[in-house]
This record gives C-alpha cells, sequence and structure tokens, in this order.
C-alpha cells in the first residue's frame, strides 16, 4: 500500500516535551517533540488499549539500592502509559521491558513551519 503524506499543523504549535494527539482519518496519533526532533507513535498502547497521549513523557528508573534515591536515565525518551506503566522508546515504540510488545511510529518531517506525516 503507498504511503500518504498528511499535514498535522504547524511545528509551532507542538511544545517540547507536551504529548499531543492529533487524528489523521480513523488514527490517533501521539506526537512529541524532543527539541527540533519530531516523533509519531501510534495513540493505542498494546497492553489494554490505553490513550498514550494520556501517558507521561520522561526516563525510566535506573538501578539502585534499596534506600537509595531513585535516579532517572534516558530522560526525554520514554513514554509510560498511564493504565499500567508499561514504557515504550518513543523513537522506535519498543517496549523497555517487553520485547515483544511495540507501538506503531510513523516518520515524521518538517517543511518549513508545517509538520508533515507518512502514513501507510
Ligand atoms: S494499557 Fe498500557 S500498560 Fe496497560
Amino acid at each position: 500500500m503507498a504511503s500518504q503524506t498528511h499535514d498535522i499543523g504547524a511545528a509551532a504549535d507542538f511544545s517540547p516535551g507536551g504529548l499531543h494527539r492529533v487524528e489523521v482519518g480513523s488514527r490517533g496519533l501521539v506526537i512529541l517533540r524532543r527539541g527540533e526532533e519530531f516523533y509519531a507513535l501510534r495513540d493505542v498502547c498494546p497492553h489494554q488499549g490505553a490513550r498514550l497521549s494520556a501517558g507521561q513523557l520522561s526516563g525510566t528508573p535506573l538501578p539502585c539500592r534499596p534506600g537509595e534515591e531513585i535516579t532517572y536515565g534516558r530522560v526525554g525518551e520514554v513514554l509510560t502509559c498511564p493504565w499500567h506503566g508499561w514504557e515504550f522508546d518513543v523513537r522506535t515504540g519498543q517496549a523497555l521491558a517487553n520485547p515483544q510488545a511495540r507501538v506503531r511510529t510513523y516518520p515524521v518531517r518538517r517543511a518549513g513551519e508545517r509538520l508533515l506525516i507518512e502514513l501507510s
């Protein structure tokens, strides 16, 4: 099937660190901005279907000993599902703790001030 390009809005409307839901046709997507890079993932968790756009963009806890302060790695690269806390790499959609689980991702590119997404 051929891919189609869709204009999803002005780049300035997608604030860094925010989770922005957009709908393209019948598909709900979550758009994330990290600096000047944009990512698009299907807005459905593969576990039980929560909207990932209602989740949290953060990092993942790093290993520590009991009583130690929790620190986070990969800050800004991990999208956490709001229902049961599954974590996904925003660049690939891969679940961090489950190699079998993945969220579909879509390429986003900038054309001037607009953001374009490729859907197949
Ligand atoms: S629905 Fe996302 S972790 Fe359960």
